[in-house]
């Protein structure tokens, strides 16, 4: 069989690089294009991934780059065409829930071309994110959805998913975090900070970033718990131009993004970590550190409800009163979700080398 595995921003490359090296022992048999859309191009949004997770160049690039959220999916509906109809692919695997991810399927599914979505399911039930609008679109044309918790399964059950589309195999960003968890605590720490002692944040969601008075109420509260540690602050781009102007604590440190090596190693050995990003929420589980979550809801609850990270919204009190609570050292443990195991990429290949060749394509 041949699969076409897209990635596009930032989050997606974790995701896929696991899968790469599952569907590496069976490359007698089958064939695996990579697909980079582009939606991410500058070198630390995207190159210094591919190379600290040691993924292979793309075999195609489609060099969409920035716009805004409808032109940037159309340019990419509009570039992945011919590369479907030049490959006619069996399957094309999507992950996550960025632009790329609902651009890709879409235009698979339209040529009759059946997708595979890893990480489907999650549900923030918040139609003002667009990823929300892109796992919904995903999910509903997906013909195998590959989940990361039975919560997912549900969601999909419950949006009348047939059974059988639905594979709970764990996560495929853990299994990368399994991997590179003992190089990446091997890098030293940037210069001045110690273990334990230093607190990571990162903010880049529209929601939090693009209005100037949300943001001024976040970094309020990033201020005042700067009085007690000091913060580091990788600055996203899209945050990036709207700091102009907001006075930071002396002691929040702002730096480029970094890759995810270096990132990794930060989060680690962090005391705390403050954010709005999905991912992260997920990786703090699973490395056991205190993870507080500046938005009104998460897609990924379990990580509340077993793991270590706490919902806390954009209210400055509250987010000062649970940092606050964690410098004071009441911190939850947490446990770890069911099948984030470092095994999730070889469940999928295992299930998508196990479903039968499609005969009829209408790109063929
Ligand atoms: C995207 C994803 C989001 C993910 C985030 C991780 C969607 C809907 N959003 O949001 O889910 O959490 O990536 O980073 O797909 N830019 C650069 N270099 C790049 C890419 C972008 O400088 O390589 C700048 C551009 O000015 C761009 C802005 O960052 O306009 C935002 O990038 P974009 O991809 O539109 O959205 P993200 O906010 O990164």
């Amino acid at each position: 069989m041949k699969f076409l595995l897209v990635a596009g921003a930032r989050p997606n490359f974790m995701k896929i690089a696991p899968i790469m090296d599952a569907f590496r022992p069976h490359g007698d048999r089958h064939q695996v294009f990579l697909v980079h859309t582009g939606q991410h191009y500058s070198r630390n949004m995207s190159d210094d991934f591919f190379r600290d997770l040691g993924i292979p160049e793309p075999d195609i690039n489609l060099e969409v780059g920035s716009g805004s959220h409808p032109e940037q999916t159309a340019r990419i509906m509009i570039a992945f065409e011919p590369v479907c109809l030049e490959h006619r692919p069996d399957w094309v695997i999507v992950v996550g829930d960025v632009n790329s991810t609902v651009a890709c399927a879409l235009t698979a599914k339209k040529l009759g071309i059946r997708v595979a979505h890893v990480e489907a399911g999650l549900r923030s039930r918040d139609m003002s994110m667009p990823e929300e609008i892109n796992r919904l679109c995903t999910d509903a044309i997906s013909d195998l959805l590959f989940t990361t918790d039975t919560m997912a399964d549900e969601n999909l059950r419950n949006e009348g998913v047939a059974g059988e589309k639905i594979h709970f195999v764990g996560n495929t960003m853990i299994d990368t975090l399994r991997q590179q968890i003992s190089r990446a605590r091997q890098l030293p720490l940037p210069d001045g900070l110690a273990p334990g002692q230093y607190a990571v944040l990162t903010l880049h969601r529209p929601a939090n970033v693009d209005s100037p008075d949300r943001l001024a109420l976040v970094l309020g509260a990033i201020n005042a718990i700067a009085d007690r540690i000091p913060v580091v602050f990788p600055v996203h781009p899209r945050t990036a131009s709207r700091l102009n102007g907001f006075e930071l604590h002396p002691r929040i440190r702002t730096v480029a993004p970094m890759s995810y090596l270096p990132f990794l190693g930060l989060v680690a050995q962090s005391r705390m970590v403050l954010t709005d990003s999905g991912g992260i929420q997920e990786e703090s589980t699973v490395l056991g550190i205190p993870c507080l979550t500046m938005r009104p809801n998460t897609e990924r609850p379990i990580t509340c409800e077993i793991g270590t990270n706490v919902l806390v919204g954009t209210d400055p009190q509250r987010i000062m009163q649970e940092a606050h609570s964690i410098l004071d050292g009441h911190t939850r443990t947490g446990s770890i979700p069911e099948k984030w195991d470092g095994r999730a990429a070889e469940r999928i290949v295992d299930v998508l080398l196990d479903q039968p060749v499609q005969t009829s394509c209408r790109c063929a």
